[in-house]
C-alpha cells in the first residue's frame, strides 16, 4: 500500500495535497477540475458501485440530519451531478429552492437531464463558480450543504468560511464527507479495497487508473471528524455535531450559524 504522508499537515499556504502530493497551491485547481473533467460521464455510476450503492443512503441521511423545511432555499456547494440537490428539493417543497453549485462544468452537465426528468426540477437551479469565493450575497440561504466535495478545496476552510457568509442567522450547514472506519480490521479491509480495487476500476471504467488513486489518497489526507468540528467552531457554528456512517467510511456533519 502507498504510504501516508503525515496526516493533515501544515500547509504552507504556497503549497497544497493533491492526494499525497504536494503541490503548488495555484496548480491544486487546475488538477482536481481535470479530475473531475475525467470521472464525469460516468460519476453516478462509478459511485453507486465502488460505494454498492451505500452513497445513496448516506446522502439521504445527511438530508435527514440537515433537518430542511419547506420554503428553505438551499445551496449545494460542489453539488456535481445533484444527488443531494434532488433530495433537499423533496424536502423543500414548492416554495422552496435548491441551487447547485460546482466549479466544474462536465459535472454539471453529466447531472442536468437526471434532474430535467425529475418533477422536482423547477425548485432546482444551477451556478457554476469556485466554492472558495461564493458569487452568492450574505445571508441568502437558509442552508447550505456540501457532499464529498469540501476535501477537493485547495483550502476548505475558505469554503466553509463562504458557506457560514452566505447562510441567514441561524442557517444550518451539513457537510458529507468520507472518513476512515473505526475498526482497524475493516479499515485494513477497506485501505485493501480501495487502493487497489477502486483504481483498477477506475483503469476498466474511465480508462485512468490515476483517477481512483487521487480518491484514496485525498481521504486519508482529509481531516478526522474531530477535528473537523473543531474548525467549524473556529469559524463560527455552533451546535456542530457529526454522526459517523458504516463504521466510519463517511461521516456527517451539521451545525448552525449563530443568530
Ligand atoms: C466528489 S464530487 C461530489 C458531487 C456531489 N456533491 C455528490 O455528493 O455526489 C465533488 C465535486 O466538487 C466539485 N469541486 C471541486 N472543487 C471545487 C471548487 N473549488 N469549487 C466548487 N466545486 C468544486 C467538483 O467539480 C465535483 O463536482
Amino acid at each position: 500500500m502507498t504510504s501516508t504522508p503525515a496526516h493533515n499537515p501544515p500547509d504552507s499556504g504556497e503549497t497544497a495535497y493533491f492526494g499525497y502530493r504536494r503541490v503548488a497551491a495555484a496548480d491544486k485547481g487546475l488538477l482536481v477540475r481535470e479530475h473531475f473533467d475525467t470521472v464525469a460521464a460516468h460519476y453516478d455510476l462509478m459511485n453507486t458501485l465502488l460505494s454498492f450503492g451505500l452513497h445513496h443512503l448516506w446522502k439521504r441521511t445527511a438530508i435527514k440530519m440537515l433537518g430542511l423545511k419547506p420554503g428553505d432555499r438551499v445551496l449545494d456547494v460542489c453539488g456535481g451531478t445533484g444527488d443531494l440537490a434532488l433530495l433537499a428539493a423533496r424536502k423543500v417543497g414548492r416554495r422552496g429552492r435548491i441551487v447547485i453549485y460546482d466549479i466544474n462544468r462536465a459535472m454539471l452537465v453529466t447531472g442536468r437531464p437526471k434532474i430535467a426528468r425529475s418533477p422536482l426540477a423547477p425548485r432546482i437551479d444551477w451556478l457554476q463558480g469556485d466554492a472558495e469565493r461564493l458569487s452568492c450575497p450574505d445571508a441568502a440561504f437558509d442552508a447550505a450543504m456540501v457532499g464529498f466535495g469540501i476535501r477537493n478545496l485547495t483550502h476548505p476552510e475558505k469554503g466553509f468560511q463562504e458557506m457560514h457568509r452566505v447562510l441567514a442567522p441561524g442557517g444550518r450547514l451539513m457537510c458529507l464527507e468520507f472518513s476512515q472506519p473505526t475498526w482497524a480490521w475493516f479499515r485494513w479491509l477497506y485501505d485493501l479495497y480501495s487502493f487497489y480495487f477502486m483504481p483498477l476500476a477506475g483503469k476498466i471504467m474511465v480508462g485512468s487508473w490515476q483517477a481512483y488513486t487521487y480518491l484514496p489518497e485525498s481521504i486519508r489526507m482529509f481531516a478526522r471528524p474531530q477535528e473537523l468540528s473543531a474548525v467549524l467552531e473556529e469559524i463560527g457554528f455552533a451546535q456542530v455535531r457529526f454522526r459517523r456512517l458504516t463504521n466510519g467510511i463517511a461521516a456527517v456533519h451539521v451545525g448552525v450559524k449563530t443568530p
